[in-house]
């Protein structure tokens, strides 16, 4: 099935590890332009060296930290110097905070709230007159489940995804008129960068695989394991294309099957 991603062009923040590696792979598969950041330049480079081998001239790959408004205004104008316009945001940047209430200090829930909204609102405000120029424009915000059912382990994270989940609701609504559509995928439990941090900060814990089945029977996943970057990406592309043309405003789960919200 033709997707109709080949030609336009993506944005995807936070390409080199995890769930935006593979997506910016995918869509480079799908003939798309792609644009991708992170704040190591240098990994970054060296993670998607190999879709540059075969499509350089279909691939940016920038240093931008979005927390920085600055940042970001500079790799978006980046980006549609070099393309010529912008078809599609992924604002998939970001980590989780493993804190509870007792020990996260304002320090924390400033930080936390600064990434989870400044990560979605500094890539929208820069690519928002490109988006509106296009005749088939999307935005995915990349959240979590937890947006929808807190857990107190990631206390901070839980109360920015809820409100990123809101704010996508209002910006659908909001920029139907421009033709853009907005809808999140919410994320369980996904085998990237953070998780495998996580694994090795745990100490001799056998294998991955066995330690992240352990940790997806703890959180009652009903498919038993975690999900793959790929899993995700599938998802992300498909919100993207064009086909999607009547889906905005909405969130779909890609967790595995967890879940205590119907
Ligand atoms: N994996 C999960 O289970 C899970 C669950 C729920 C939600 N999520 C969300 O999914 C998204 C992708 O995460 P992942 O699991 O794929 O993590 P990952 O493997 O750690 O990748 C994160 C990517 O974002 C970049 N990044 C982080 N902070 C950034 C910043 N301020 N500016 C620009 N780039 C930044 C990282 O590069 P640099 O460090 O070089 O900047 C890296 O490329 C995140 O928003 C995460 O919170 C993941």
């Amino acid at each position: 099935m033709d997707l109709g991603l080949s030609g336009r062009t993506y944005v995807v923040t936070g390409g080199s590890s995890g769930i935006g590696k593979a997506l910016v792979a995918m869509l480079v598969d799908e003939g798309a332009c792609v644009a991708t950041c992170a704040r190591n330049v240098d990994r970054l480079a060296a993670e998607t060296a190999r879709i540059a081998e075969t499509a350089a001239d279909r691939l940016l790959t920038l240093g931008c930290d979005v927390r920085s408004g600055e940042d970001t205004e500079e790799f978006i104008a980046a980006v549609a110097e070099r393309f010529g316009g912008i078809d599609g945001l992924v604002s998939n940047a970001g980590e989780s905070r493993m804190k509870p209430f007792a020990d996260t200090t304002w320090e924390d829930w400033h930080d936390e709230l600064e990434l989870k909204f400044a990560s979605v609102l500094n890539p929208l405000t820069a690519a928002l007159a490109h988006l509106r120029r296009s005749d088939a424009a999307a935005v995915v915000n990349v959240n979590a489940i937890l947006a929808r059912q807190p857990e107190t382990r990631l206390v901070a994270t839980s109360a920015a995804r809820a409100g990123v989940l809101n704010l996508s609701k209002n910006l659908a609504t909001e920029l139907a008129a421009d033709g853009i559509r907005v809808n999140s995928v919410c994320l369980g439990l996904i085998d990237s960068g953070q998780w495998r941090r996580r694994y090795e900060a745990a100490g001799p814990a056998g294998s991955f695989e066995a330690w992240s089945a352990a940790v997806a029977a703890d959180r009652g996943v009903p498919l038993g394991r975690f999900g793959t970057p790929i899993e995700v990406a599938y998802v992300i592309t498909s919100l993207l294309s064009p086909l999607a043309s009547f889906v905005t405003g909405s969130s779909l789960d890609v967790g595995g099957g967890v879940g205590r919200c119907v």
